[in-house]
């Protein structure tokens, strides 16, 4: 049933260039155009929205940081992302013009479902990113859009991490589409580059051995610090969140760029901080920003972990480990950066000698509030 891996965690982290490739299946025509005849809803009803808020817990609100980004920049529409539970008990603004988006593997995580209810009496388009057919969630939203990354049986998200991103995507491009115009034309080019992207986690995968090793000799470590920018600072959220979960460290995750307002304190002699570092083509010079971060934080004794794309040789003065990724464009790269760290959570915990699949205190699907 494990299909020759010790432990479901590491099947479904094997797992995830189907669960990227299945989401995009059947999605487009020949010529890149998205096709979404599945979702319930009239693109009139969707060209009608003004505003997109998301709503979702744990890692599939980092999914939806994610989304934020991507969506905001291909279709101009602003999007906000809101843990489901402080959603419910808050007065946000929410109208018949405003999107609502739920993100859940299960379907039935209560805190989500009670945000989805409360968007409905609000009076907005719901609709619900889920990977488990016939569940609660999408049965009480307007529209669907199923993520394919299968049955995910390892309490920790992985390969429904990387399906939720990839559906996020696609709504991000469909409503670009509609929009027309240049938005549209690009929507085509970014749905070309997904399909690449299977392949380049294949590639990845096979390429972690390091990562393992760095992770067994991790074992006694008490504090590990993840930061990123732009989407890579969900990355480096997601990442700390798997290792809290996994092997019961603890972890944070920043933005890159707090650092000076507070965190660097925190730096001393030894200390692991993995660093998610945007490729050389960010915009806004963010690639040249996390390079500088990276170098003040090892001139203050860090231990420099750093994710980088291949090619990018301007990390490997300030690098105790480069861990590389395939090149791709930036707001794809959560796809690939997200790997290793939850490579290196699965075998930190391994080490410690911890049920994997089933941390202590969890429950794969939250249905209590
Ligand atoms: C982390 C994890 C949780 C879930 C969260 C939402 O590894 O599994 O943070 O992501 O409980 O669950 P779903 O997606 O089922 O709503």
């Amino acid at each position: 049933e494990k299909g020759g891996y010790d432990t479901f965690m590491e099947k479904e982290i094997h797992e995830q260039p189907h669960a990227v490739g299945d989401t995009l299946l059947g999605r487009t025509k020949e010529d890149g155009e998205l096709v979404l005849d599945e979702l319930r809803i009239s693109e009139e009803q969707l060209t009608n929205i003004d505003r997109i808020t998301i709503v979702a817990c744990g890692t599939a609100a980092y999914a939806g940081t994610v989304a934020k980004y991507a969506i905001e920049h291909w279709t101009r529409i602003p999007v906000e992302v809101s843990l489901a539970h402080e959603f419910r008990y808050s007065d946000p603004i929410v109208n018949e013009r405003t999107l609502v988006v739920s993100i859940s593997q299960s379907g039935e995580t209560m805190d989500t479902l009670m945000a989805v209810k409360h968007a409905t009496e609000l009076g907005a388009l719901t609709l619900s990113i889920c990977n488990t057919h016939g569940s609660t969630i999408p049965r009480e939203s307007d529209a669907v859009l199923y993520t394919h990354a299968g049955p995910e049986i390892a309490v920790a998200s992985t390969k429904a991490f990387l399906a939720q991103i990839t559906a996020s995507y696609i709504l991000g491009l469909y409503l670009a589409q509609l929009r027309g115009g240049t938005y549209a034309d690009d929507a085509k080019a970014v749905m070309r580059e997904l399909h690449e992207m299977p392949a380049k986690i294949e590639e990845l995968l096979g390429t972690m051995d390091r990562v393992k090793e760095i992770a067994r000799f991790m074992a006694d470590t008490r504090s590990v610090l993840f930061l990123g920018r732009n989407v890579g600072f969900p990355i480096a959220m997601e990442g700390a969140l798997k290792l809290k979960e996994l092997a019961y460290i603890h972890a944070e995750g920043f933005a890159a760029g707090e650092l000076k307002h507070g965190p660097i304190a925190l730096i001393e002699p030894g200390q692991p901080v993995f660093i998610v570092v945007p490729g050389p083509d960010t915009p806004h010079e963010l690639h040249k920003k996390v390079v500088s971060n990276i170098q003040e934080i090892r001139a203050r004794g860090a231990r420099t972990l750093v994710i980088a794309e291949e090619g990018d040789e301007d990390v490997v003065p300030f690098a105790d480990e480069v861990i590389r990724v395939p090149k791709s464009s930036p707001l794809l790269q959560p796809l690939l950066t997200v790997v290793p760290l939850q490579v290196f959570a699965l075998h930190l915990s391994t080490a410690k000698g911890l049920d994997v699949d089933q941390p202590r205190n969890l429950a794969k699907s939250v249905t209590v509030e």
